[in-house]
């Protein structure tokens, strides 16, 4: 019966050795040291032994027993830690690999286009200021020289709110009483860049939000010649040193008198084509020098002082400048665009 017991001992053990995977392990445990297995086997045999005999076999199994539990567990362990090695091994990180470039950010053409409005600006000594884009109907048009039921509040679609009175501005001119008001009778060189609104259908020329730039200079004694050489300036800075540039009448509330400011056709320098409906000439913003009652609205006594002021938008600006044939791919948020004026 002893030579048994060793014997199951030195054959457990020598499978034991063999077994590597958590599975065979536990076959193997039941095999064994199961309740049907090989050393309860070898127990039940005890009857067969004489009394003189049982102690020592007794107390031999029991070493037995805990000697395989232990080799079990030491086997398990080992099986354990060269499982945990071989993850670490898989998952070791290669440093002198490239990392994973990050996308950079860039800059929105609007906003490029804006950015570089203010520097040529900045450089004439315009400082920029920003103003309210939910404006009321008293900025908007009544101090703007437009009384209720003004026709010319047609020139402007507007969208109304559900407050009486306020509105979404439909162009960056309150912002000029605004600035009045905070700095009369100081002499004024600002611009003021915004969002503008308004209640258009959208086509390739017209979206209902757009950016403007807004131009107000006020002093004791400045001209239309002023306003044209500011202007003059400002549009061969943007457009190239070589171009044409033309004051034609035009008429806004605001401003007496009135003009838009064309530059001969970037695509065909003149000759006329698709781009200027042949007429050779490209409008770029509006302007004129401030009415006397806009003068008196924000502050200022028409008498001393004399103003210029323009507005132009940056989207027409950059679609002229860049040839872009749609101004819905402004906010259309495609990358395919945008990411051809990184
Ligand atoms: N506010 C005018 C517009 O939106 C532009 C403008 C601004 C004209 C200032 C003259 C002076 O059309």
């Amino acid at each position: 019966m002893l030579d048994q017991l060793h014997e199951m001992e030195g054959r457990a053990l020598a499978e034991l050795a063999g077994h590597k995977t958590e599975q065979a392990l536990e076959q193997w445990h039941v095999a064994f040291l199961g309740r049907k297995g090989a050393l309860t086997e070898l127990l039940r045999g005890i009857g067969r032994l004489s009394a003189e005999e049982r102690p020592a076999f007794g107390q031999e199994a029991n070493r037995v027993k805990t000697a395989l539990e232990k080799a079990y567990e030491d086997r398990a362990l080992t099986l354990k830690q060269e499982a945990a090695l071989h993850q670490l091994a898989r998952e070791q990180v290669d440093v002198t690999l490239p990392g994973r470039p990050i996308a950079p950010g860039f800059l929105h053409v609007s906003t490029r286009t804006l950015r570089e409005i203010y520097d040529i600006f900045a450089a004439m000594g315009f400082q920029v200021v920003e103003a309210p884009e939910v404006e009321t109907d008293i900025y908007n048009f009544q101090l703007l020289n437009m009384p209720p039921h003004h026709p010319a509040r047609d020139m402007w679609n507007t969208f109304h709110t559900t407050h009486e009175g306020v509105l979404l501005r439909t162009h960056t001119s309150p912002g000029q009483i605004r600035v009045m008001l905070e700095h009369c009778p100081e002499p004024i060189r600002v611009i003021l860049p915004g969002k503008c609104y308004r209640y258009e259908q959208v086509t390739a020329r017209h979206e209902f939000m757009f950016y403007q730039v807004e131009g107000l200079a006020i002093g004791e004694h400045l001209t239309m010649a002023d306003l044209k050489g500011t202007l003059a300036s400002f549009a061969r800075q943007m457009f190239g040193p070589e171009r044409k540039v033309r004051f034609r009448a035009s008429y806004f509330p605001f401003t007496e008198p009135s003009a838009e400011l064309d530059i001969d056709c970037v695509l065909c320098g003149g000759k006329g084509c698709r781009v200027c409906k042949n007429s050779g000439w490209l409008e770029i913003l509006g302007c004129g020098m401030v009415h006397p009652n806009v003068m008196r609205n924000g502050g200022y006594d028409p008498a001393c002082y004399t103003g210029f002021a323009f507005g132009m938008g940056p989207e027409r600006i950059a679609m002229l400048k860049y040839g872009i044939d749609d101004i819905r791919h402004f906010f259309a948020n495609d990358l395919r665009f945008l990411q051809q004026f990184v």
